[in-house]
């Protein structure tokens, strides 16, 4: 069973349709064992009632360098050996996407690549869409790699903005109706290709 661990910095919605999707077998070959927060966020408290295992590594408290090492630490001492990105706000120390390059994925709330990389991340992605005028949007998985949202993309979903939307309704809609779907399934295929590999060795 691959061992999951998922990174938040917010409300943590995502991490939630992660465990829903645990829950309900989507997400069959591995187990989110370990939820880390880089900040005070409410999706701590949603692992906690899920009964998983979650700390809370302050960045703003421990500057980026010992931010990094307890980070690797931690998923370290877990045997994590994949990791999702759900909300997480923060540069991920080299180290540690090498140590996971093909093991670690990330949802972005934009088509990339459009309204993505630097700056563009929860409402001003949205705020950005909008301003342009596009008439569909939507959610993006990939694999994480050393360029901001550059990795290679494993799934998108389309989303359609509707007159009248705010960054808001925008931000709620490509959640619902994208974000928490793709992301569960860009998790299981990943974890069953890491538990398909694992089994070869
Ligand atoms: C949202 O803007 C979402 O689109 C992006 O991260 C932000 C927080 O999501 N992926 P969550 O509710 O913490 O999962």
């Amino acid at each position: 069973m691959v061992r999951i661990a998922v990174l938040v910095s917010g409300g943590g919605t995502n991490l939630e349709a992660l465990f829903r999707a645990q829950e309900s077998g989507i997400i069959r070959s591995g187990r989110i064992e370990l939820v880390i927060a880089d900040r005070p966020a409410y999706a701590l408290e949603r692992a906690q009632s899920h009964g998983c295992m979650s700390m809370l590594i302050s960045r703003r408290e421990l500057g980026m360098k010992a931010f990094a090492e307890h980070l690797a630490a931690a998923l370290e001492e877990n045997r994590i050996d994949m990791v999702v990105l759900a909300g997480f706000l923060s540069i991920l120390p080299e180290e540690a996407i090498e140590r996971y390059e093909g093991r670690m994925i990330n949802i972005h709330p934009s088509l990339i690549p459009s309204f993505c990389g630097k700056g563009f991340y929860g409402l001003r992605v949205h705020e950005a869409a909008l301003e342009r005028g596009v008439k569909v949007t939507g959610a993006t998985v990939h694999l994480v790699n050393g360029i901001a949202d550059g990795g290679r993309i494993l799934m998108q979903k389309a989303v359609s903005v509707k007159p009248g939307d705010t960054p808001e309704t925008l931000q709620r809609r490509v959640m619902e109706e994208a974000e928490w779907e793709i992301l569960p399934l860009c998790t299981e295929m990943i974890a069953s290709a890491i538990g398909g590999s694992d089994e070869n060795r």
